[in-house]
């Protein structure tokens, strides 16, 4: 308790690092540098990592601590992407000696963000201690340097990306969505993923999005309208992966079910937050080494 005050006392912000869902990917192309051309619509739900910054004696900073269910599979060396965003902002802004800890909520290398969320919500966080609020145009720059999910990440809020992911526009007019998020224990490499993609050039989604009355009408148009053209490729790394996606669609009131980025996480939309939570219950029932929580993705509020 005495340690939580004092650490409460030397607490300089902190900020949250959603978990990203991609409601649909479609890989449109490749670039001549091996990075695909995307063409995604990306909401954000109500569970993720946390960031926090504590004050710490000028000239000892950063370090980082890793707390959380999930801080026993990623390590604090400088590779970690917190410390990456750390080293790139402060070659351009001013920051104070900091130390970070990140409350890993989320599994490593699942699909959902991760890494890029954590980097994202690290950049926020600093931007916010810095002495001089950085440019949001040099936010964006560093973002795109760190990752290709790093700049939808940044903005938090339900988006379509386009080109490598970096080329985002805020989508208004999506309903709340009530979701289940499943993860079968197994980390999937991106590149892997891509690598054993059977074909480069699909179709875009439509170029403009009807209106959408409720959770199901949404749900409905993605089922029919929208893919994730990693879901092939996944599953042939990941073969458990289409177990997952089973399992959820199997579930009460599931209107569709469907891998977020490059897995292993899947989702299950419902259309309320009973019918989620009951999912949720029974698929943890079933499935007791797997992770599974119920969650809203794109909650009219954004969590602090
Ligand atoms: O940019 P980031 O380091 O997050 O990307 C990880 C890997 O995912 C890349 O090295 C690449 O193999 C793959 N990728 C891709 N096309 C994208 C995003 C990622 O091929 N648009």
């Amino acid at each position: 308790m005495i340690r939580d005050d004092r650490e409460a006392a030397g607490q300089l912000g902190s900020a949250f690092a959603p978990a990203k869902l991609n409601l649909a990917l479609h890989v449109v192309g490749q670039r001549a540098d091996g990075y695909h051309l995307l063409d995604s619509l990306v909401v954000f739900a109500d569970i993720g990592d946390r960031i926090e910054a504590f004050a710490c004696r000028s000239g000892d900073g950063p370090t980082l601590e890793i707390a959380g269910p999930f801080a026993g599979q990623l390590s604090a060396d400088s590779d970690n992407l917190v410390l990456k965003a750390w080293r790139a902002l402060h070659d351009a802004a001013e920051l104070p000696d900091c130390r970070l800890r990140l409350t890993k909520n989320l599994p490593i290398a699942s699909g959902i963000g991760g890494g890029s969320a954590d980097a994202a919500a690290t950049l926020r966080l600093l931007a916010a201690l810095a002495s001089v609020a950085p440019p949001p145009s040099l936010m964006a720059e560093i973002a795109g340097r760190l990752g290709a999910d790093v700049p939808m990440c940044l903005q938090g809020v339900a988006l379509r990306a386009r080109g490598i992911g970096a080329d985002i526009e805020p989508l208004g007019g999506l309903p709340s969505l009530p979701m289940v998020l499943l993860n079968p224990g197994v980390a999937v490499p991106t590149p892997a993923v891509f690598r054993r993609l059977a074909r480069r050039t699909n179709p875009p989604i439509a170029a403009t999005l009807p209106g959408f009355a409720d959770v199901d009408e949404l749900a409905a148009w993605l089922a029919t309208q929208t893919r994730n053209d990693l879901e092939m490729p996944a599953m042939e790394e990941a073969p458990i992966i289409r177990q997952a996606l089973d399992a959820v669609s199997g579930t009460a009131q599931c209107r569709l079910a469907r891998m977020s980025g490059s897995g292993a996480t899947v989702f299950g939309i419902y259309p309320d937050s009973a019918a989620a939570a009951k999912a949720a219950r029974e698929l943890a029932r079933a499935h007791p080494d797997w992770w599974v929580v119920a969650t809203t993705a794109n909650p009219q509020h954004a969590p602090a």
